[in-house]
């Protein structure tokens, strides 16, 4: 069976307002897809973590204990994802790479948060993929692709459709300046998705009709970095 990551944002996962359905329907999502493909999804922290990494920062806490503070709350929203999956997925978040490979041997679908302090969970996504030899990563955010600039903030920043390693490595390098928020894609997983040549799509991942046609390497509305 092929093997696909899926990296979710945590603010996609848990938006402001409580959003009950959208779990729902993107487990029932995974669930169908599971029939296919072995899937292994990295969970983001979203305003959550970033309110934690803000007030803990505010209160002197050095960088990587932030990040700490920061992986508790990836593995906090990993573990609302696996409540809506019911008994097809392993039932917690596997806490590093060795846990994620053995629980894929029983399980159809294996979900987690962060690791280490440095990174986020897209160097998480893109290190669990070169490991396992996925067949593509795909990055589900809060945007619809990846643009020459924050799109949230610039209003000339043009989505890019196709790209290469080189050319979001490029974008990604301005990005990790600690704890926290970072634009795009991860440096450190943009590196590696590189060195291991895994295809990477990044779609909106609210629009699970895009999600899932990225999944089954569809055309779907997004970028695509190879
Ligand atoms: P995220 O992966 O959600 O990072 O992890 P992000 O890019 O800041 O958030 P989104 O994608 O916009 O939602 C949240 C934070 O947890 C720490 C980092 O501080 C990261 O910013 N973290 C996460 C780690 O230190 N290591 C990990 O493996 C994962």
């Amino acid at each position: 069976m092929e093997r696909i990551v899926i990296s979710i944002g945590g603010s996609v996962l848990v938006p402001d307002k409580s959003d009950r359905s959208y779990i729902e329907s993107l487990a029932a999502l995974l669930k169908e897809l599971s029939k296919e493909y072995k899937i292994y999804v990295v969970v983001g922290g979203g305003k959550i973590a970033r309110y934690y990494i803000n007030v803990g920062r505010a209160l002197g806490a050095g960088e990587s204990y932030l990040d700490e503070l920061g992986i508790a709350v990836t593995r906090l929203n990993a573990r609302l994802l696996i409540t809506a999956l019911g008994d097809e997925v392993y039932d917690k978040p596997a806490k590093d790479f060795d846990e994620a490979v053995y629980a894929g041997e029983t399980h159809k679908i294996v979900i987690m948060g962060g690791t280490h302090p440095g990174h986020t969970t897209d160097a998480v996504a893109a290190m669990l993929g070169e490991r396992i030899k996925i067949k593509r990563l795909v990055n589900a955010t809060s945007v619809d692709g990846i643009y020459t600039s924050d799109p949230k903030k610039d209003k000339n920043a043009k989505r890019i459709e196709k790209l290469n390693y080189d050319r979001l490595i490029e974008l990604t390098l301005k990005t990790r300046k600690g704890a926290g928020p970072n634009i795009v894609f991860d440096p450190l997983a943009a590196r590696i998705v590189k060195r291991a040549r895994i295809p990477l799509c990044v779609v909106n991942g609210r629009d699970l009709n895009a999600l899932k046609n990225a999944i089954q390497g569809k055309e779907f509305y997004g970028s695509t970095v190879r």
